[in-house]
């Protein structure tokens, strides 16, 4: 195991009802004038924006309001939260949302309190600084209402890149199950496969001997297999709600990932599918990460058949340990295509010509030499071929 710091100091407050203590939370991280910060209209559909008010106006906390984050939330609206919370004078950031508002109010909150160009931190600076950062979550998904990162699309080349710091860790998260049912099956199987996600590319790393994280992530990806379909099924079913809520925080918050390397190939190469085609990051990632488990399957065969036997329930074939690994994703796959989700390019919206466009962003873009390392670097060439892969 590697040495490690985890510092996770969000106060996440979990249960029915319980965004009707949004105010009294604001006041205990000391807000008095909040920058409200929400997506394109369902939580004012749903009443939820109306009674976040509330609790604000019950512990006299004055507010301004910012709705219209679109999912892969751009940088133009961040601008404007920016020069808002200026004007304003505003000290505390709070997003009603999902991982779009979340990374949105992120952004706005290390801003406001930097000089140069925010996006300074999503071409790699790390942020320092931030005004506080509440939450009221909508989505079980992204994590970040316990992440230390904001992930935005830069209008201009439409490229998305996340940037990351402990100051834009939540003060507090308010996760009320309750506040998914209203989900599209769709939006819900997203998150499912985001969440999925999030622990598989925990899942991949170099460390030796980390048995404490890599049976947490077995456990989690176990949950999300039972609870995944159940939620599907029965949008209203509160207790598969509640675990799957739980279980995309602990997913990403990195309580298990702390102590090893981890992957994230898969993530930086949907990234740029959700920034061209403005399609589901959960979407996105569905097609994506059988493409490119397949591709580096042979780098670590054995972590893959340990995933397979673990989590899918193959049986290991200890003379083809090759054989049980790949069953293993075969299984993934299966299981996100049962739920919903998109198997290749042509369902997700994505152009088998846009490849070269894709890859040079995605190996060249800000910065970038050519490559994206994780459990393993890959260059323009492995990307290439990962993309075909998946049309
Ligand atoms: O905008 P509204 O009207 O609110 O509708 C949203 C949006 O259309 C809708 N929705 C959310 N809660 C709802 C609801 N509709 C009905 N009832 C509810 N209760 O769902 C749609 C998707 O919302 P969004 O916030 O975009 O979803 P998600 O939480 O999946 O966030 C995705 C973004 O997070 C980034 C992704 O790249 C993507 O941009 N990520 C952020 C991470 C982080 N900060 O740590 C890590 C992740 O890996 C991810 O990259
Ligand atoms: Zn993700």
């Amino acid at each position: 195991m590697d040495n490690f710091e985890f510092y996770s100091p969000t106060c996440f407050v979990f249960g029915k009802d319980t965004e009707n203590q949004t105010g009294k939370y604001i006041k205990r991280f000391n807000g008095s004038k909040v920058l409200i910060h929400y997506g394109g209209g369902s939580v004012v559909r749903s009443g939820l924006l109306d009674r976040v008010k509330k609790s604000l106006d019950l512990e006299g906390i004055a507010y301004v309001e910012l709705g219209g984050v679109q999912p892969n939330p751009r940088s133009g609206l961040v601008y404007e939260g920016i020069e808002l919370c200026k004007k304003e004078d505003v000290d505390f950031v709070l997003a009603v949302g999902g991982g779009s508002s979340i990374d949105s109010a992120k952004a706005i909150a290390a801003g406001v309190v930097y000089e140069g160009d925010f996006w300074d931190f999503y071409k790699g600076k790390r942020i320092e600084e931030a005004l506080s950062v509440g939450t009221v979550l909508t989505i079980a998904a992204a994590g970040s209402e316990g992440s230390p990162d904001s992930v935005i699309t830069k209008e201009e080349g439409m490229i998305k890149r996340g940037a990351s710091g402990d100051a834009i860790r939540p003060k507090f998260s308010i996760l009320n199950p309750s506040l998914t049912t209203t989900l599209p099956a769709y939006q819900s199987a997203c998150g499912i496969t985001d969440i999925m996600a999030h622990l598989y590319e925990r899942y991949l790393t170099n460390t030796e001997e980390v048995e404490v994280t890599d049976r947490l992530i077995e456990a989690l990806l176990l949950t999300m297999k039972h609870e995944g379909p159940r939620v599907i099924e029965d949008p209203n079913n509160y207790e598969a709600r509640a675990n799957i809520m739980w279980a995309g925080t602990m997913a990403h918050n990195n309580s298990c990932g702390v102590g090893r390397s981890q992957d994230w190939n898969s993530h930086n190469i949907e990234h740029e599918l959700s920034a061209l085609y403005d399609c589901a990051h959960g979407a996105g990632l569905a097609v994506t990460m059988p493409a490119v488990f397949t591709y580096v399957l042979n780098h670590n065969i054995m972590r893959f058949a340990k995933v397979a036997v673990r989590v899918w329930g193959c049986q290991m074939d200890f003379e083809h340990p090759e054989v049980t690994a790949k069953e293993g994703i075969e299984a993934f796959r299966n299981y996100l295509i049962s739920i919903g989700m998109p198997r290749n390019f042509a369902e997700l919206g994505a152009k088998e010509e846009d490849i070269p466009k894709l890859v040079e962003i995605l190996c060249r873009g800000d910065g970038r030499e050519g490559s994206i390392s994780g459990f393993v670097t890959l260059n323009e060439d492995d990307c290439t071929k990962i993309y075909k892969m998946m049309i």
